[in-house]
């Protein structure tokens, strides 16, 4: 399970050079990439964390993964506070990063079981973990190949074998359908849907997308998340419930886009 109550970050962005009076520089800026987001993902369960392209998704799950501190705010994995415990919750969890980042000189058999080591885990139980998830996600044949020169959808499967590695009750992924063709955003699916099944483990699932189909094709709940801000959640027909949709697209841009606007307009006037 995870939780995230009221997550706050921002980046000091250092200033360009003034054009006009050389050797001045403005003073430094500040983004607020997440102001206050707010997440309950439980087991055995796909939580959807929608917003589109600069919500915050990836500046959240960042801070989710311990790779950078949030200003304000608590994340728990089950149970576990992330920033008083950061090394028992992060072997909780499994992350898949928006960059994949692979050894490209390391076989993919190599990339996970590396991972492993890292996770604590001896050399044989990483081999054989690397072996049953390789054939879990129908990548037996790449296993022994450079990841070098993989496709977009190979790469994600190596990352992903790699994130699952040390069996995490808990797996973040972030936009793990981009760059993905329609067989390998299937077969991607189908892994999500088989973690989260009883026989899979029963795992806690949180993934991150702009693309409003995924939600409805997989997820249990949803996050709606707009200039940082976690701004709805519930299932996708509550949703359409209490924005008084039909169509998912439609709710989705009432709640990410009109409903901030008048949340903004309020706050300024
Ligand atoms: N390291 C950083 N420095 C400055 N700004 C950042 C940094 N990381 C993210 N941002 C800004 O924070 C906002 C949210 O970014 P991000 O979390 O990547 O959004 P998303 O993943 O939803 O597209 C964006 O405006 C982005 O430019
Ligand atoms: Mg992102």
């Amino acid at each position: 399970m995870i939780r995230i109550e009221h997550l706050a970050r921002s980046f000091k962005v250092p200033p360009a050079p003034s054009k006009a009076i050389p050797f001045r520089r403005a003073p430094a800026a500040w983004v607020q990439a997440v102001r206050d987001v707010n997440l309950l993902a439980p087991n055995g369960q796909i939580t959807g964390l929608l917003g589109p392209n600069g919500a915050g998704k990836t500046t959240t799950l960042r801070m989710l993964a311990g790779l950078i501190k949030p200003d304000t705010g608590r994340m728990t994995v089950d149970d576990v506070d992330v920033a008083r415990e950061p090394l028992v919750a992060l072997s909780r969890l499994g992350v898949l990063s928006d960059s994949r980042g692979l050894y490209p000189r390391l076989t993919a058999r190599e990339n996970i079981v590396y991972y492993g080591a890292l996770q604590g885990m001896t050399r044989d139980a990483a081999q054989s973990r690397a072996e049953s998830l390789a054939r879990m996600l129908d990548m037996s044949a790449l296993l022994d190949r450079r990841t070098d020169g993989f496709s977009q959808g190979e790469r994600m499967k190596t990352a992903l074998a790699r994130a699952l590695v040390h069996d995490p009750a808990n797996i973040v992924l972030d936009e793990p359908t981009n760059g993905l063709d329609v067989i390998a955003t299937r077969a991607l699916r189908e892994s999500l849907r088989l973690l989260r099944s009883p026989e899979g483990g029963a795992k806690c699932i949180v993934f991150s997308t702009h693309i409003m189909q995924e939600v409805e094709r997989l997820c249990d709940s949803v996050v709606v998340v707009a200039h940082g801000c976690s701004v709805a959640s519930g299932t996708v027909a509550e949703l359409l419930e209490r924005t008084g949709k039909t169509d998912f697209e439609e709710a989705f841009v009432q709640l990410a886009f009109v409903q901030t606007e008048l949340a903004e307009r309020g706050a300024l006037a």
